[in-house]
């Protein structure tokens, strides 16, 4: 037996596997030694982190597993393949049954017995492993080693709303929160390294509740205060919110934390108030905006993003229309939108769905134009304004130019020297499309 050398993790679906990508490499260079690689041909062992919250995204695990299996282990049966994430999770044992050659299954909450799971797959034996082992996962995690000055950091896990479209809460189990002292401590690892901005990361990252070492209960609102006190780290963000449980405290903390990126994501999914019910979203369009209204006031120049699910079962033309008035009001600079899709499992699948697809399509054609035109509007608006930016490293195109991120997360590309990553730069905007920004500095300072 050969032993393996380097690793390829390819990632699916949201920042929470993300991060999970980051620590699997994290864990298994600790245990076995293995350096990661972007390229797969070089990998001895190949783990995909799967993702299960529409059919398109689960169809996209066999046909790059089977191009895997066809590329790289007919050639040398030696090289393994995992497989990770929400679809592993969904299916365990099964997905074996359609893909024989995977040798380790293993799910988002057992990450941290990977080093197990790979010994048991080497000596040939089919290693599976998707319980839901709560915390344990981050007590058996490595220090996180950083890859730039921008870092994610999960502060919980799982998710217990059960919206009725949702595979979310049967992948990734129920709501729970790391204690604070272990996110605080992460955070400081992080920019020890040189890291300047965190996301926190959950699904339902505002219903965060960490235990205190003094027995109390921190929420979000009181880890961003705790965690703006690290002097070297500049920006604080978070992802992904629910309406419902955006707090009081919350706002507040808009208000008072400067450190606290003047952005917030918000999935709304619909403006029909009959439809967010059969969502069983708990609000309805008005007290979404009444919501937003207030955290607006708290930080005047947000930018508000979120999520919309067109075709939802049942959704007739008005309640579409309502969706498109909610987008309009809202002010929304950029939105993600999706067509429903049926997921084994969850309450939704069991409803009779009898929109076409070609009407679906049509309206979420009609939902991304506006869309479309709001984020161009928004982009235009910023021209001659200059911003806060944290430079991310060299742009992905163009010699000499950087990139880095806005405080509203938009990205700007400008010319500048490769040291300046990690630092604060002022920028002033001077083009913008609908997705990037150009600018040029009007000189760098270096926040403490
Ligand atoms: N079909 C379509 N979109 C979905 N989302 C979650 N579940 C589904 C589904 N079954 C969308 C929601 C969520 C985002 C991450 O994915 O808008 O906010
Ligand atoms: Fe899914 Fe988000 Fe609803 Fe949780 S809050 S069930 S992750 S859509």
């Amino acid at each position: 037996m050969t032993t393996p050398r380097k690793l390829h993790v390819k990632t699916l679906g949201c920042q929470m596997n993300v991060y999970d990508s980051q620590r699997i490499a994290d864990v298994l260079a600790q245990s076995h030694g293995l350096a990661a690689t972007d390229d797969p041909a070089e990998a001895d062992v190949l783990l995909l982190n799967t993702c299960s919250i529409r059919e398109k995204a689960q169809e996209k695990v066999f046909s790059e597993l089977g191009a895997w299996w066809h590329a790289y282990k007919q050639a040398r049966p030696e090289v393994i393949i995992g497989v990770g994430g929400c679809v592993a999770s969904q299916e365990g044992e099964r997905l074996r049954a359609r893909a024989p050659y995977v040798d380790l299954v293993f799910g988002p909450q057992t990450i941290h017995r990977l080093p197990l799971l790979l010994n048991q797959a080497q000596g040939r034996r089919a290693a599976v492993d998707v319980s839901f082992p709560e915390i344990e996962k981050f007590d058996h995690l490595p220090l996180p080693r950083a890859t730039g000055p921008t870092a994610f950091v999960s502060i919980m896990e799982g998710c217990s709303k059960y919206c009725s479209f949702c595979v979310v809460p049967y992948t990734r189990g129920e709501e729970f929160s790391r204690p604070l002292l272990d996110v605080l401590t992460e955070i400081a690892v992080y920019t020890e390294q040189g890291v300047r901005e965190v996301t926190l990361l959950g699904q339902n990252v505002n219903a965060y509740r960490g235990a205190t070492p003094r027995g109390g209960v921190a929420d979000l609102a009181e880890l961003i205060g705790q965690a703006a006190q690290i002097d070297a780290l500049a920006r604080i963000r978070f992802t992904t919110s629910h309406p419902v449980e955006f707090t009081d405290s919350l706002i507040v903390a808009y208000a008072d934390q400067p450190k606290l990126a003047p952005h917030l994501h918000l999935p709304v999914q619909s403006g029909s108030d009959r439809i967010l019910r059969a969502m069983k979203r708990g609000h309805t369009a008005a007290e979404y905006l009444a919501k937003i209204e207030r955290v607006r006031a708290a930080r005047p120049d947000l930018s508000l993003t979120t999520d919309i699910i067109v075709g939802f079962p049942g959704e007739t033309e008005d309640d579409f229309a309502a969706t498109l008035a909610l987008v309009e009001a809202a002010g929304f600079d950029e939105a993600f939108s999706f067509i429903y899709s049926a997921r084994p499992g969850t309450p939704a699948a069991a409803l009779a769905d009898d929109t076409p697809a070609e009407v679906k399509k049509a309206r979420l054609a009609r939902l991304q134009a506006l869309i479309e035109r709001q984020s161009k509007a928004y982009a235009a608006a910023l021209v001659g304004s200059v911003q806060t930016v944290l430079v991310e490293g060299p742009a992905k195109r163009g010699e000499g130019q950087l990139h880095g991120r806005l405080g509203n997360n938009r990205v700007v590309n400008f010319a500048g020297p490769e040291p300046l990553t990690g630092h604060l730069v002022d920028i002033q905007i001077t083009a913008a499309s609908a997705h990037t920004l150009r600018g040029e500095p009007v000189g760098s300072r270096h926040a403490a």
